[in-house]
């Protein structure tokens, strides 16, 4: 891609950071998080999209943008339940600060259906435009809390496409293979590469 192109992240959260900068580093982009974090309101809806486009809205509101700057990029992401259809899904950040992972794995103690799937929107503000792009990740709620990294349900999430480890028993450049992040990530990134070429981009090479 040339050029070392930097983006915005705005989110408190440095798993998503330390992830967004593993998956885009290949790629020649860095990821610089926004400090200090603007105040943004998260709404509620039951559609991660919907979510996601008012938090850009706000963010790219309230971001001061330099000229090293290419975008604004915002992230909604939640822990979906095939037993519970689809539950905590956009509730991933409430559950898991009440209930807790061990509280989610008490409520499937004896329920056959575990299958469950990790899905994130990435927001991107370029130009004064908003882009959204989105990955998903299959799996299986684990028996039992398995491993120290990564965050939120990493302990007790299985990826179909993995080894039976979970998401907190890889590294982070394992989860990035399969996870719902890295795949919304690499759409943006296809998006961009293309969009850099384009004649009303000023940016990249079609400039
Ligand atoms: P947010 O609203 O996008 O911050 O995400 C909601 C919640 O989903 C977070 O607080 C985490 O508990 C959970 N979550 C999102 N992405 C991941 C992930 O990659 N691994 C584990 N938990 C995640």
């Amino acid at each position: 891609m040339g050029e070392t192109t930097t983006i915005l992240f705005v989110t408190s959260n440095q798993g998503k950071i330390a992830e967004a900068k593993e998956a885009l580093r290949p790629y020649g982009i860095d990821i610089e998080s926004y400090n200090p974090i603007p105040e943004i309101d998260e709404i509620q809806s039951s559609d991660l999209v919907v979510v996601a486009a008012d938090k850009l809205m706000k963010a790219a509101s309230n971001s001061n943008l330099s000229s090293s700057i290419l975008g604004v990029m915002v992230e909604d992401a939640g822990f979906f339940l095939d037993e519970y259809e689809g539950f905590p899904g956009v509730y991933s950040s409430y559950v898991h600060k009440t209930l807790g992972i061990s509280g989610v794995l008490r409520s499937l103690k004896g329920i056959e259906n575990r299958n469950a799937s990790f899905r994130c929107v990435i927001g991107i503000h370029i130009d004064g435009e908003n882009f959204f792009f989105e990955g998903t990740c299959n799996g299986i709620v684990s028996d039992e809390i398995r491993g120290k990294n990564g965050f939120g349900y990493d302990p007790i999430f299985i990826p179909n496409e993995g080894d039976g480890r979970t998401f907190a028993e890889m590294k982070l450049e394992e989860k990035e293979i399969f996870s719902h992040r890295a795949k919304a990530l690499k759409a943006f990134v296809s998006f961009l590469e293309e969009w850099k070429q384009s004649p009303t981009s000023n940016h990249g090479n079609g400039s």
